[in-house]
């Protein structure tokens, strides 16, 4: 008996045709869905603005919300990710590019919806319509993790700001205050993946804002001398007014923007953007010295423990500066407050403005162009014998000691550059041909300290 075939059945043919001819379609295209996996790096839900609208995505192994089924990838240096999808029920073909700027932030530029007949769906038919100069939108983690404030802001300043969509003019209040500072002893701790915007209301604007906003910090990333920096914030529960985005420029300290949607694309220079912050950092306070530092210590030194760090020793003071990023540079200062036996308690002044705060530095006598220390804990009290009590250095013997290297050691001449002098190293103590070595664009390790590549 022949089966009579419906409407339906017949439609299910079709399908079932379609769904044949697409498999040996894109088996024969080499672009199988297989070789297509998302990377966890891009995987989340993710919350964005584009074109006046709010969105919600989610991204998992294989698939985009609204996007379809990834059927083809490419990507480089996992930095820039591109993504083909097919959304089985438009039948459309997505292109979507997608640029990695922190653990909690996504820039994605998209083709739209392509429909292909005649052509085959390589990646570079569907991705070539792509306008390189098209905005990017940026995507918020809903499930962010928070990350350290100090590559993005650090430091107290006080500000006056404008809003030209909430009121005219600029409110400046003595007591708006921008405080991003670390908190000593607790690197790991939320505290440092936090930093907090005062407000105070101005007479004769009463839409300025009055009250205290606490940011998350979801990590920084540069564009050509724009730094961009993404927030979220602490008590809001609203998604569209959780995140924001701030900017900051290498050629322009005085300026600070915001954008006013969780937005980045509308910051295109700190001065010109929706809220504008000028900002006069606070100074510290001045610190006299309390002791002396050993007379050979004076001099021009290269910390190893923070490969990039050039140090710079008097009778009284260290300062290290180090570069965490072409381009920037930071400084810390330590003056001489208390010496006992091998230990010297050091007043560590940070950024302007951030509370100073006690660290203690065990020294071995100079030894040739050696400096060997081991520091301890930092704390906020400066007596001496907390501070530098020896339980803050257990086990003496198996304790690695950090060292500061004299400029002129290696190989007994004068150099030029710090680069110069670490190769030096390398190649004297490692025997590493150093000439490709390059200096990560990585801002910090987890503890702090660079990361060099060989
Ligand atoms: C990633 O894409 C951006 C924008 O298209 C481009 O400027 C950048 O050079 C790319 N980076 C890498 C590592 O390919
Ligand atoms: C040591 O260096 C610090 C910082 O550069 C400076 O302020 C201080 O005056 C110097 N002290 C002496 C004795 O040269
Ligand atoms: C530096 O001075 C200390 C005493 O303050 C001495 O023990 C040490 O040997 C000296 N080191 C060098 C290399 O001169
Ligand atoms: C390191 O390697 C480069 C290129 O291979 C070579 O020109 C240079 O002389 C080497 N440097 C040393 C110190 O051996």
């Amino acid at each position: 008996m022949m089966a009579v075939c419906t409407r339906a059945c017949r439609v299910k043919i079709e399908m079932l045709f379609t769904f044949i001819s697409f498999f040996v379609f894109i088996s024969i295209q080499g672009v199988a869905s297989k070789g297509c996996e998302i990377p966890p790096v891009v995987r989340g839900t993710w919350f964005y603005r584009e074109n006046g609208e709010y969105h919600t995505t989610e991204i998992n192994g294989d698939s985009m919300t609204g996007r379809g089924n990834c059927l083809s990838s490419h990507h480089s240096h996992h930095v820039n990710y591109t993504f083909v999808f097919l959304d089985e029920q438009t039948t459309c073909y997505h292109c979507v590019k997608f640029i990695v700027r922190t653990v909690n932030i996504l820039d994605k530029v998209e083709s739209g919806c392509k429909t292909l007949r005649d052509k085959s769906p390589s990646l570079n038919s569907i991705c070539e319509g792509i306008n390189p100069d098209q905005q990017l939108i940026s995507l918020f983690a809903e499930n962010f993790v928070p990350v350290n404030c100090r590559s993005g802001l650090e430091g107290v300043w006080q500000f006056a700001y404008q809003n030209r969509f909430r009121f005219t003019g600029e409110c400046s209040h003595p007591g708006n205050v921008i405080q991003s500072c670390q908190t000593p002893g607790s690197q790991f701790l939320i505290t440092n993946q936090k930093f907090t915007i005062s407000y105070r209301k101005c007479d004769g604007m009463s839409e300025s804002l009055d009250g205290t906003v606490e940011f998350s910090c979801l990590g920084d990333w540069f564009v050509g001398k724009n730094h961009y920096f993404a927030v979220a914030n602490t008590k809001e529960s609203r998604k569209d007014e959780k995140f924001r985005c701030f900017l900051k420029n290498r050629d322009d300290d005085e300026y600070m923007g915001k954008s006013i949607t969780p937005e980045c694309n509308t910051l295109k220079s700190p001065e010109d953007s929706p809220e504008r912050y000028r900002m006069t950092p606070v100074k510290s306070e001045t610190v006299t010295p309390g002791c002396n530092l050993p007379l050979n210590f004076s001099g021009h030194w290269i910390n190893t423990a923070n490969i990039d760090a050039d140090v710079y020793i008097n009778q009284t003071h260290i300062v290290e500066t180090w570069h965490p990023d072409i381009g920037r540079s930071r400084k810390t200062v330590y003056v001489c407050k208390e010496s006992r036996d091998s230990r010297i308690l050091l007043t560590r002044l940070n950024v302007d403005g951030c509370q100073k705060d006690y660290i203690c530095y065990d020294i071995v006598p100079r030894h040739h162009n050696i400096i060997r220390y081991r520091k301890g804990l930092a704390m906020i009290k400066d007596d001496f014998h907390t501070v530098c009590s020896w339980t803050q250095f257990p086990a003496k013997n198996a304790w690695k000691y950090d060292l500061f290297l004299g400029m002129q050691s290696v190989l007994g001449s004068q150099v030029e550059s710090l680069e110069d002098v670490f190769k030096q190293i390398l190649f004297t103590i490692l025997k590493l041909n150093c000439t490709n070595c390059r200096r990560s664009l990585l801002p910090e390790g987890r503890d702090g300290t660079s990361v060099l590549y060989v």
